[in-house]
């Protein structure tokens, strides 16, 4: 997507020696790229969320896995580098499907020819990412298109986290439906979930503002009082991680928007691509592991002084106790629908939409 009229993407290949980023943790202040040349610098932007959003952590970490190889190609090498890898963060699925995927490819192959075949496969991820966000953007830009037909005025759309083309490598995902429906003139408007403690709101803001898109900037507890009022034609957020039975695991609070819809009869999707869908799981609550992180995210804000300058504001000291948890689950009895590339299904109805 566009920033100040010049095309970029969350991530590119830089030769085959390193990756260009955009560090995430500078925005929305700034807008910074720097490359990443080794193994150990992927592990770091994945953990300091230099880059985040589950489509983008998984494409980082097969390019990550192929500067591994750069150094040392052997297979003790490359378990190394792909058990360091996927300990980064643990919820979002996407990160172990494309390393999986990178290693089915990897070790059959004769030491020699791991590297260059590494960096092809991460393009690859990389470019399949981008085509399948483009596919969700239209079925889920068709979802707004149908309540404006319907309300004949702007459709209010509330949304969390931040599921632009920060967090994946071009587009996004849900909001791949919303730049979709922008360019195809339906009318709109964003409620956007500040989304502390990390605040990826201010992301989402930042790109609907580039983009030319009319949002609204909300705390996270002003949701279900906008849907109280008839103010949310529709949620649609992403997900970090999909039981094969519909249940949504994505940025902590999403289950309290899921709960407020649900008791306000507005329609909640999840916008999920295939690799973010994790077979092995029936029951996203007991099963997947829910990334806890640094109580001083919760301690700490972090933001501008009134002239401008970089700020972290204490909220509390360091001893006050914190809990951190990055990611809930809003079971699927709460999920209108789950828009993939393949179109927009029921939950219940997901698996057999894949033929799993
Ligand atoms: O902790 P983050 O910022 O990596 O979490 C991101 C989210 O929860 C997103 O909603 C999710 O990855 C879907 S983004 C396409």
């Amino acid at each position: 997507m566009k920033v100040d009229g010049v095309h970029h993407r969350s991530i590119v290949a830089v030769g085959d020696a390193a990756m260009r980023i955009v560090d995430q943790t500078r925005l929305p202040y700034e807008f910074n790229t720097l490359e990443l040349a080794d193994c150990a610098a992927t592990i770091h932007a994945i953990r300091s969320m230099q880059v985040r959003g589950a489509p983008l952590i998984g494409v980082t970490g097969a390019y990550g896995l192929g500067l591994a190889l750069r150094t040392d190609a052997s297979d003790a090498a490359l378990a190394a580098a792909y058990t360091d890898l996927l300990a980064a963060r643990p919820t979002a699925v996407n990160l172990r499907w494309s390393l999986d995927r990178m290693r089915a490819l990897l070790v059959p192959l004769p030491p020699a020819q791991r590297a260059a075949a590494a960096w092809q496969e991460a393009g690859a991820i990389a470019e399949e990412d981008v085509a399948i966000n483009r596919a969700i953007g239209a079925h889920g830009a068709e979802l707004i298109a149908a309540i404006h037909r319907r309300v004949a005025r702007p459709v209010n759309v509330l949304t969390h986290c931040n599921t632009g083309w920060l967090a994946a490598v071009d587009y996004g995902t849900a909001l791949s439906a919303i730049y979709t429906a922008h360019d195809a003139r339906v009318p709109l408007h964003v409620w956007v979930d500040e989304t502390r403690p990390r605040n990826q709101g201010l992301l989402t803001a930042w790109e609907l503002a580039a983009h030319g898109i009319d949002y609204t900037l909300i705390a996270d507890n002003t949701g279900g009082h906008l849907m109280q009022h008839g103010d949310v034609d529709l949620a649609i957020v992403g997900a970090d991680r999909v039981s094969r039975t519909g249940d949504v695991c994505n940025k902590i609070g999403t289950y309290l928007k899921a709960l407020a819809a649900h008791d306000n009869g507005v329609p909640f999707y999840a916008a999920v691509p295939s690799p973010t869908i994790d077979w092995t799981v029936a029951d996203a609550l007991a099963e997947i592991p829910i990334e806890e992180r640094s109580g001083d995210e919760v301690r700490i804000v972090r933001g501008r002084d009134d002239a401008g300058r970089p700020a972290h504001v204490h909220l509390v000291s360091g001893e006050v106790p914190v809990a951190n948890p990055a990611f809930d689950v809003t079971p699927a009895r709460l999920v209108t629908g789950i828009v993939t590339e393949r179109g927009v299904t029921a939950p219940a109805a997901l698996a057999a939409l894949f033929g799993q």
